[in-house]
């Protein structure tokens, strides 16, 4: 769960918003939205949901845990609603788009629910909602509409900022739920993205990181719009952006063409996200992939052969419905070829209306327990070596802030590591070099 409170332009700010933001980047975009939008309202964001007069959920459904969690969370929070209180309260993201009207009905403290298609409508929601009206909004909006209604951030000026190129995702995946509640994949005018960023880039923005469920099918779909690659090289085209880096990547879109960019172009991030998902054909074959386990490395070869310096993160799943002991070493294997610096493992969950929730889920809990232990132990083996081999090398850091002690700022290197190093506020804006001399599992010291 994070956190977004962070300083907002606005004159006349005397209503406090709380928020908790679940799930992926997706998300915690959409949340900078929502505080944009409502500072237009006088919302400012706090950290108290007692002192707060609008608590906003903004939720994850990719993984029963998570869902569950919102409704225990909501049921916490409800408290501070007694006492005749006038408080709205308000759930988004993909729960929201999931469960509908039938949250406004089991929930009679809930206020608002506001689908992810439908965030545009949050102002007059609001309003409505202050006066005592109680409103659910769910229905995926046509195309023509959408293109015209994709996020841009007009809050305070940062350095590094995500820009939403597509949304959606059609590739029904066997496990997963985004394609029901993020709507069908849809790419965004190219010509809208590239004005965005030459705007941050005038405000001062350093680096972008290009956003969408995958970013890699980028205009593949229409015509008249340059594909990912040719994306990504026209935004390195834009002066004053010196970064660029794009999340989240599918193995199967992820064509020659794009795999050059990291060989001749020299703003992208030295690290690339590619979900694996699974080291085994049969597994990856129910899972609906499109893509072997060869032809995954086979990527991850080139890749690493233009940019030999590269860090890899990907995600696993383990416990798939058939996943035999046999699956989970070659998953194991995998993670051995590839050496990911960082990687996101999840226990397969079932969810509703998914092609796999028709499986049957019969692995014992503890075998996937066990599983993901032993997966989890053995990348913490391959973080801690990785993370070593940085100890004594120069990494050129984008300052972006105060560091995690007194007298220290933070940054980013090209890896997307933090990096935290002695030096004053003065530096913030810059990117200079830095010297690693501790590495830490999440992040590094280092010496100007
Ligand atoms: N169960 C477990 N993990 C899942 N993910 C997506 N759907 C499920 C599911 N049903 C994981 C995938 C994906 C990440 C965002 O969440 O690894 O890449
Ligand atoms: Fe889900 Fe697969 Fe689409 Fe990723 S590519 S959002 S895992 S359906």
């Amino acid at each position: 769960m994070i956190l977004v409170a962070y300083k907002v332009r606005s004159t006349m700010l005397n209503k406090l918003l709380y928020m908790e933001t679940f799930g992926c980047q997706m998300n915690v975009n959409d949340s900078e939205r929502i505080v944009t939008m409502l500072a237009d309202l006088g919302y400012a964001p706090t950290n108290d949901p007692a002192a707060s007069d609008m608590i906003l959920l903004n939720t994850c459904s990719v993984r029963g845990g998570a869902e569950e969690k919102v409704y225990r969370r909501l049921a916490n929070l409800r408290i501070y609603k007694r006492d005749g209180k006038k408080q709205i309260i308000a759930v988004g993201g993909c729960v929201a788009q999931q469960e509908g009207e039938e949250l406004l009905r089991k929930l009679p403290y809930l206020d608002l629910v506001i689908g992810t298609h439908n965030l545009h409508l949050l102002p007059e929601m609001v309003r409505g909602a202050e006066r005592g009206e109680r409103r659910s909004e769910t229905t995926f909006i046509d195309n023509d509409q959408r293109l015209d209604l994709f996020p841009s951030i007009k809050g305070e000026s940062r350095l590094s900022r995500f820009v939403t190129v597509m949304q959606g995702c059609d590739n029904f995946c066997s496990y997963c739920i985004v394609p029901f509640v993020r709507g069908r994949e849809i790419s965004r005018r190219s010509a809208d993205i590239l004005t965005e960023v030459r705007q941050l880039a005038d405000d001062g923005v350093r680096e972008v990181i290009l956003l969408g469920q995958n970013v890699n099918s980028y205009g593949l779909k229409t015509e008249s719009e340059p594909t990912f690659a040719e994306l990504i090289r026209q935004v390195a085209e834009i002066d004053g952006i010196d970064r660029i880096r794009f999340t989240t990547s599918h193995p199967k879109d992820m064509s020659d063409e794009l795999i050059a960019c990291f060989g001749d172009v020299a703003k992208l991030s030295g690290q690339i996200h590619l979900p694996a998902q699974s080291g085994s054909d049969a597994v990856l074959k129910l899972m609906g992939r499109g893509y072997t386990r060869d032809s995954y490395l086979a990527k991850v070869h080139k890749i690493k052969t233009l940019r030999p310096d590269i860090v890899v993160t990907g995600d696993i799943i383990v416990g798939f419905p058939g996943e035999t002991d046999a699956d989970f070493e070659e998953t194991l294997s995998l993670m051995e070829q590839v050496r990911y610096i960082d990687l996101f493992s999840f226990v397969y969950s079932p969810r509703p209306g998914t092609k796999a929730a028709e499986l049957s889920d019969d692995l014992p809990r503890a075998v996937k327990m066990a599983r993901l232990d032993r997966l989890m132990e053995l990348q913490r083996r391959h973080t801690g070596e990785i993370s070593q081999t940085y100890t004594g090398s120069v990494m050129s850091v984008l300052v972006e802030g105060e560091g995690k002690f007194p007298g220290q700022v933070s940054g980013k290197g090209e890896i997307g590591r933090i990096v935290n190093f002695p030096g004053d506020s003065s530096l913030i804006g810059s990117i200079v070099d830095v010297r690693i001399i501790k590495a830490y599992p999440n992040s590094f010291l280092g010496e100007l």
